[in-house]
């Protein structure tokens, strides 16, 4: 098979390297892929919102199967545009992806059809929305209603804070013209279930936790994600098998009622509270950085489960037994604005597995070109070891462009 993947990052370097693996594979490619992927793969400079420029290349090339890795394709419609071209695709049309780009539907959904989620009131004036704030009161959470790149939540302790947050969003439009979904404060640790899905069927991936929060401590703003690991053993089985049970297999069924059934990997942000796993958020993609360890993590071939899920056949996903943990390395002043184009020095003598984020060859050196820039990712036989071992990675890396954490693992390295 001759395989496409949509995308530019680690997430996207990890399911090449992992489907370069299969057997039924003979050529990978990634659009538009970044310097480090392409060192290893094929790229191909087409940008992941040109859908008329994608489906005309994977026609010319014979394009087997397209896995979709970012949400912007998603959004943009792109698998809708392969299916119409009877293109193979692995990820959803564009109706249900709303489960991610609009925490509206995915709150409605939820409440519809009965998944365990936070309380929730959806507001477009700052008015209700400050009168809704005065009858809860804080802590509570405060969700921009539309794609804000994981930074439009506000985790208010105070009811300053939610206000300020509510004025941002609804009064001053940070974000442009929107809703803001207001929350029910959970607590309790997170976890992220990735399953592959199509209509009905749910096969779950081994869970992975991520570190949303910039610095060690989890203090400093939100990011994409800033290191993580699988698997996450602080979260008991029977919770997981609820997660799928209560959670994942009734939502993938409500979206086939719903006449938006969705096909790729539905992502459950999940968190374990006292009630038992609550929801915080779907994704329609693979999560990122999670994909870069919860692939390592799987020992047989994703091509093959994934072409079974696409057939309504079904697959048995069989795990290492060894823990991953992956550090990201980013650019100094992420999630806010931060240079490009500084050197990176070290990375040849990296042992470990490492995913490019956002790199770029300049002069034949390697410089930074994104917010997130490398994900090293270490192996062992507990957290502990596995931790040992992607720090020994990381500091063979030397740039005084990029930050990271020393703390990933310390939930369950703690506990
Ligand atoms: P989200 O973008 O919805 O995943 O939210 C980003 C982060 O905010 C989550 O990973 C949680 O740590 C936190 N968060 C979101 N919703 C809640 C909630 N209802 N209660 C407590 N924390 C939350
Ligand atoms: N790591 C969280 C996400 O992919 O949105």
């Amino acid at each position: 098979m001759k395989i496409l993947i949509i995308g530019r990052g680690g997430r996207e370097h990890a399911i090449a390297w992992k489907v370069a693996q299969s057997n039924l594979v003979s050529q990978v490619f990634v659009a538009p892929g970044n310097a480090g992927i392409g060192q290893q793969f094929i790229n191909v400079p087409i940008n992941e919102t040109d859908n008329t420029a994608i489906v005309q290349w994977s026609k010319e090339n014979s394009i087997d199967l397209v896995i979709i890795g970012p949400e912007a394709a998603l959004q943009n419609g792109l698998a809708d545009e392969l299916i119409k071209n009877n293109i193979k695709v692995f990820g959803p049309t564009k109706a249900a992806a709303q489960i991610e780009a609009s925490k509206e539907f995915a709150k409605e959904l939820m409440r519809k059809y009965h998944i365990a989620t936070a309380d929730f009131a959806t507001f477009s004036d700052y008015e209700s929305a400050k009168k809704y704030l005065d009858e809860k009161g804080a802590p509570i959470v405060i969700k921009y209603d539309g794609l804000a790149a994981g930074k439009g939540v506000v985790v208010a302790m105070t009811t300053e804070e939610a206000d300020a947050a509510l004025r941002d969003m609804l009064l001053d439009a940070k974000f442009g013209e929107g809703k803001v979904v207001m929350e029910e404060y959970l607590e309790g640790p997170e976890f992220s279930l990735l399953t592959l899905v199509n209509g009905c069927q749910v096969v779950p991936l081994v869970i992975a936790q991520d570190h949303k929060r910039a610095f060690d401590g989890d203090e400093g703003p939100n990011t994409g994600g800033m290191g993580a690991y699988s698997p996450v053993t602080i979260i008991p089985q029977t919770a997981i098998d609820e997660a799928v049970e209560k959670i994942m297999k009734p939502v993938a069924a409500a979206m086939v009622d719903e006449g938006k059934p969705f096909c790729g990997v539905l992502y459950g942000g999940l968190m374990l509270t006292k009630n038992g796993p609550k929801v915080i958020e779907f994704n329609a993609r693979f999560g990122d950085p999670e994909t870069e360890v919860v692939l390592p993590k799987i020992k047989s071939d994703l091509v093959q489960h994934i072409m079974d899920v696409l057939n309504g056949r079904p697959t048995h996903v069989e795990f290492h037994d060894d823990t991953f943990l992956g550090v990201v390395l980013a650019s100094k002043g992420y999630p806010g604005s931060y240079p490009k184009g500084l050197p990176i020095d070290g990375l040849d003598e990296v042992k470990q597995l490492v995913f490019h984020m956002g790199t770029a060859k300049k002069d034949g050196k390697w410089v930074t070109a994104g917010g997130r820039v490398l994900f090293v990712v270490g192996r062992g036989r507990t957290i502990q070891e596995a931790q040992k071992d992607a720090y020994e990675g990381v500091h063979k890396i030397s740039s005084d462009a990029l930050f990271y954490r020393n703390d990933i693992g310390h939930q369950a390295i703690d506990n």
